[in-house]
């Protein structure tokens, strides 16, 4: 089977809901939106086993989480200002639940910052300050949650991953490298925290249709690229097809992963790993693993994102300038990307043509 054959074949670990009934105390962060609204909102419904502690750094926006939410706000969901980035703020609020509720029994880490450009243009601060969400956000409220969590020798940590936590992914280097930093911290706090009967779950979506495409940094700040060189610019638009390919034809609501993150909250064995997309991720990852030398990874992605028959197409459409702002790029790429066929560079031979 080719490498983009097996891409369809599910490894999603097993997942099972046990009866176990009792409330469980649960922090999220990022709930302003998307994945850590939806999970928000899931858990709370559940008032029988879910009191929800849902955070997000503006306060501003929590509208759309309490019309979510409706008749639970304040019962079984209580919104929280945090920004994972201030660790005074993040000791404050996790010490108040602790003395209000005695216990926080599950974390679940999903604030996240995207990054889409290219390598050698992203200025060092912007890489750091997507680090300083994706991995020591994480680290912050880990720091804060373990002692209590250890303490009462239970807990349950939930990060939010990505399938490019696992395989590095074209102009996403930084964004891929911080989600690569959060699995290797999950993985080895595990074995250490398993002995407190503390348990560890990554979580590694595909797309997932939310704002945080929009929200990556490089659309949306519009990080100048024309200094780079024309090849790689070139490749950043085929890289671009592909994303917005894979946004309009495989992509998970956000809904569907938040029951993943409630149904792996309640197994009663939970795993380390949890893929939740059948269509996008097991078999990039299954590859990744079954070739130890990495080449097939390699081969995977420049077979993905740079297809030579895209590439052609490419160059030679007139349509397509890029002025150095990749959201003009994206746009500009839309009514190409419209007359393709849906999947067919990700499925078989590219049927595309200018
Ligand atoms: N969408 C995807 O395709 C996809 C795929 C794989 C993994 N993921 C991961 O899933 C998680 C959730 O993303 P999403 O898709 O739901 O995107 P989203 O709709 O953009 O949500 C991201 C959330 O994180 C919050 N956030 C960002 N920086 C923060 C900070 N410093 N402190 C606290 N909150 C912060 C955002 O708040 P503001 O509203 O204030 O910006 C927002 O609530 C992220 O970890 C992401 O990496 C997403």
């Amino acid at each position: 089977m080719g490498l983009t054959g097996s891409r369809t074949r599910p490894i999603t670990a097993p997942i099972n809901e046990d009866a176990e009934v009792g409330t469980r105390v649960v922090l999220i962060t990022g709930c302003s939106t998307g994945i850590g609204l939806s999970t928000a909102v899931i858990l709370a419904e559940d008032v029988k086993r879910f009191k929800v502690y849902a955070t997000m750094r503006n306060l501003e926006k929590k509208s759309e989480l309490e019309n979510a939410v409706g008749k639970h706000l304040g019962e079984s969901l209580i919104i929280k200002a945090l920004d994972v980035r201030n660790e005074e703020e993040v000791n404050r609020l996790v010490k108040e639940i602790e003395m209000e509720e005695g216990r926080i029994d599950v974390l679940v880490n999903n604030a996240g910052q995207g990054l889409v450009s290219v390598f050698e243009c992203i200025p060092i601060e912007t890489a750091q300050h997507v680090f300083d969400t994706n991995y020591f956000g994480v680290m912050r409220m880990l720091k804060a949650v373990l002692p209590g969590m250890k303490a009462r020798r239970k807990g349950h940590i939930i990060n939010i991953s990505s399938v490019i936590g696992v395989n590095g992914t074209p102009f996403s280097e930084v964004y891929s490298a911080s989600k690569f930093a959060l699995e290797g911290l999950t993985e080895s706090l595990a074995p250490t925290l398993r002995k407190f009967d503390i348990r560890c779950s990554l979580i590694e979506p595909g797309p997932v249709t939310t704002s945080f495409t929009q929200n990556a940094k490089f659309l949306r700040e519009g990080i100048d690229i024309s200094s780079a060189d024309e090849k790689t610019q070139q490749l950043l638009k085929a890289a671009l097809k592909e994303m917005y390919s894979n946004v309009q034809t495989q992509s998970q609501t956000p809904e569907e992963v938040a029951s993943i993150i409630k149904s792996v909250i309640l197994s009663a064995n939970p795993h380390l790993r949890y893929q939740t997309n059948s269509k996008y991720g097991p078999g990039e990852i299954q590859a990744k693993l079954s070739d130890l030398t990495g080449d097939k990874a390699i081969q995977l992605m420049e077979r993905r994102f740079f297809p030579d028959c895209l590439l052609d197409a490419i160059v030679h459409s007139s349509n397509i300038s890029c002025n150095g702002s990749s959201l003009d790029a994206l746009a500009e790429l839309r009514p190409v990307l419209a007359s393709a066929a849906p999947g067919s560079l990700l499925h078989g031979p590219c049927s595309w043509r200018p």
